[in-house]
């Protein structure tokens, strides 16, 4: 994995508790495509902490990177970095990653349906800006959901957007506690609500349609649902999800399963010539538990998104908390992701 020095150039602030940081153009040749995130790695009180970040900006438009984050109640890295970062200050990040990208095609003509929420936005941004100035012949409808019309991210932008591209690209905003004047949508953003959204654009073939989902607590599960119920197929759906609550994800992901007299499970990993012996207990995952003991694996978004922590499991069973990161061939051969891997077996040999 290759490592970047990001100088910071500027820092924006786009609602009250979310900002954007926007780096000088790295010195290596910086390449990345629309929806891809970098992973951050900081020292925050003598511990190394890692956070992705999706690119907020598009390549071959915006001169510049950029990420956006939302602040997090009790966050650490969110809240850390709104309030120590400055303009000059240097930052390291692994290179630019993930499978949730559009690659734009000038002579495509499709229709692309973005559904996010939240922070869920960032890529998003990024995938519009693309899709309208590099496919003339495509376009663009984003639903957006929010709590309040001022939690909307990039609420300008998106106007200028669509003055600038008129029936190329709708934005439909959709809001959870919404003023006494808001005139538009109004909830969440979940399954019967997306169906209705997609309803409503006309004309729409959404079978035809490429849907590109973003955001926190279950939205990709919603939409999933949503277009499996329009007949939508597997290969027009791409997800990407961030932000669960760990501590519930894990709690769910644990399955029953044969451990050690101590309700663990052995677990030994080899990377190259090293060999990391050490025990898991099933509620953590397997990534979890060596950053924690001080063993260095390979890792970067720790969300099952980036595949850097992929290992072919040749003794026992892991159970994933969701296959999305890994192709079914991929399952079939063995291959699991440790940071979202917790043991099924009492013992375990994975292969990195
Ligand atoms: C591929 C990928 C791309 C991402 N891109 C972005 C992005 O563009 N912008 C952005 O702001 N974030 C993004 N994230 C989320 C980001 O990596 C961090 O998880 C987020 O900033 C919180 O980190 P923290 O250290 O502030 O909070 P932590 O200290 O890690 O978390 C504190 C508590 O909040 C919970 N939590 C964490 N995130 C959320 C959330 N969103 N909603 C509810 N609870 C939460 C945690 O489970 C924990 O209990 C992305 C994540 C991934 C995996
Ligand atoms: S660290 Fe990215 S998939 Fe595991």
């Amino acid at each position: 994995m290759k490592i970047f020095n990001l100088v910071v150039k500027q820092i924006v602030n786009e609602t009250k508790d979310s900002y954007t940081i926007v780096f000088e153009t790295p010195k290596e040749q910086f390449n990345y495509k629309s929806g891809q995130f970098i992973t951050l790695i900081l020292k925050i009180n003598g511990s190394e902490v890692r956070r992705s970040y999706s690119l907020s900006s598009s390549p071959g438009i915006d001169n510049y990177p950029s990420v956006c984050i939302k602040i997090i109640s009790k966050g650490v890295v969110s809240n850390y970095l709104k309030s120590n970062l400055k303009p000059g200050d240097s930052l390291q990040a692994i290179e630019p990653m993930g499978n949730f990208f559009f690659d734009p095609k000038s002579s495509a003509q499709q229709h692309i349906v973005l559904i996010g929420a939240g922070s869920g936005i960032t890529p998003l941004f990024s995938i519009a800006k693309s899709v309208l100035q590099f496919e003339p012949n495509s376009k663009v409808s984003l639903f957006y959901g929010n709590r309040l019309k001022e939690d909307i991210i990039y609420f300008n932008q998106f106007e200028d957007l669509a003055k600038k591209y008129g029936s190329r690209f709708q934005v439909v905003h959709s809001l959870t506690k919404p003023e006494n004047n808001w005139t538009g949508f109004t909830g969440r953003i979940n399954e019967s609500a997306i169906i209705k959204l997609i309803e409503s654009i006309s004309p729409i073939k959404f079978k035809e349609c490429q849907y590109y989902i973003c955001g926190p607590n279950g939205l990709a599960e919603e939409a999933t649902k949503a277009l499996d119920l329009l007949g939508v197929g597997k290969a027009n759906i791409h997800k990407e999800s961030y932000g669960h609550d760990k501590n519930e994800v894990a709690a769910a992901s644990v399955v029953a399963a044969s451990t050690l007299a101590n309700g663990k499970s052995r677990v030994k990993i080899i990377d190259g010539k090293k060999i990391h012996e050490f025990e898991v207990d099933p509620k953590h995952t397997i990534l979890e538990t060596a950053i924690k003991l001080d063993i260095n694996l390979p890792y970067s978004c720790q969300a099952g998104m980036c595949t850097a922590c992929m290992g072919k499991c040749t003794t026992g069973k892991v159970h994933m908390e969701n296959a999305d990161g890994l192709t079914d061939n991929e399952i079939k051969q063995g291959y699991v992701l440790t940071c979202i891997g917790h043991p099924a077996s009492a013992e375990i040999v994975i292969e990195l």
